[in-house]
């Protein structure tokens, strides 16, 4: 890879990125968050839905979130200046009558946020119109909440996560588990991949023979991968009339940490038996992941050139034209052309 991706490195803006698990914020709470380098306080008030300001007061600086949230606006600690979902000001608490200044005038920013399948979704950019839309798990309803839900955070940029969670090669290597798969049952697969929507799809595919995982699913299950920017994989698997859908979804918090969020439906209620014993699984599966990345990081210093190799890196190739593709459309104000062809993918793992 010619490391003109140092300039690209950026997470892209003009996109919906998963900023917090809905459980994580109660009503009547306030949740800080640092995302994309920006600091951000997410509220979700007890009436109406979860909101998102900049964690900032426009009066002095004050970071809202050392401030009190009542429910429906946030009380700034310093003058008790009061912040409303939309960011405007409601209140100055100093102002005597006949002093003219408007609160409503003055506001701190505020993020378009949208919670869906038991995440909230917060937009970074200018205009939502034409982004890539929060996901869904196909096969279950916009309410529907995860059977299972992890995150992880890592310490490598964005683009090391997505780059390490699309990744067909290291399965043997990483994640080498009796549950798993074992490397010496590495052999040659052959996917099948088509353009979809601000992305590519590996296309519905009886899964390898070889991942143990499939098989307490019961029947057989034929699986489809989709991965869509800026960072989402919905891995969708059909047994019979069941579904199991994974759904990741990267967020860089900022230069160099970045977090994954792991929610898992299904359909089967013999699986949420198992539940308790599925969830060590797959923080395991994720720890892997982080423990690779962290490791990566030591040798990312100086920031070499690296490789990225047909057809095992093919993906990854696909995930920076498909950045640089949507940051230039954005910029040119243009429609995005998808730069994926269709292509069968072979590589061995
Ligand atoms: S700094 Fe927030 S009210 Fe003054
Ligand atoms: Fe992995």
């Amino acid at each position: 890879m010619p490391n003109s991706a140092a300039s690209s490195a950026q997470p892209l803006r003009e996109a919906w990125y998963y900023a917090l698990a809905g459980k994580a914020l109660s009503p009547g709470a306030m949740v800080a968050k640092k995302l994309l380098g920006e600091d951000i306080v997410l509220c979700r008030p007890r009436q109406g839905p979860a909101f998102a300001l900049k964690d900032f007061c426009p009066h002095r600086g004050m970071p809202l979130r050392f401030g009190r949230f009542d429910g429906e606006t946030i009380e700034c600690c310093y003058h008790g200046w009061r912040f409303g979902s939309e960011g405007r000001c409601t209140k100055i608490p100093s102002l005597v009558d006949g002093q003219a200044l408007d609160p409503a005038k003055i506001r701190t920013r505020s993020y378009p946020a949208i919670e869906r399948q038991g995440g909230i979704w917060i937009y970074f950019g200018d205009d939502s119109t034409g982004a890539p839309p929060p996901p869904t798990a196909p096969s279950f309803a916009e309410d529907a909440a995860p059977s299972l839900y992890e995150s992880m955070r890592f310490s490598c940029g964005i683009d090391h996560a997505v780059v390490g969670l699309m990744d067909p090669a290291h399965g043997p290597f990483v994640h080498e588990a009796w549950w798993w798969r074992g490397r010496n049952s590495a052999h040659e697969k052959a996917k099948a991949f088509a353009p979809s929507e601000f992305g590519f799809t590996m296309t519905r595919h009886r899964p390898s023979s070889n991942s143990a995982a499939y098989k307490i699913l019961g029947g057989v299950p034929e699986t489809e991968i989709v991965f869509r920017l800026p960072g989402v994989r919905i891995e969708h698997v059909a047994v019979g009339r069941h579904a199991l859908v994974n759904l990741t979804a990267v967020t860089p918090i900022d230069e160099r940490a970045t977090e994954i969020h792991h929610s898992i439906f299904w359909t089967m209620p013999w699986l949420s038996v198992l539940r308790p014993i599925l969830r060590p699984f797959a923080r395991k599966f994720l720890a892997q992941d982080r423990d690779i990345m962290a490791k990566q990081q030591l040798g990312l210093t100086g920031d070499p050139t690296l490789m990225l190799i047909d057809d095992a890196d093919t993906q990854a190739k696909w995930y920076y034209r498909l950045k640089r593709e949507y940051a230039a459309a954005r910029a040119e104000k243009r429609r995005f052309e998808n730069p994926v062809k269709p292509r069968t993918l072979r590589w061995k793992s």
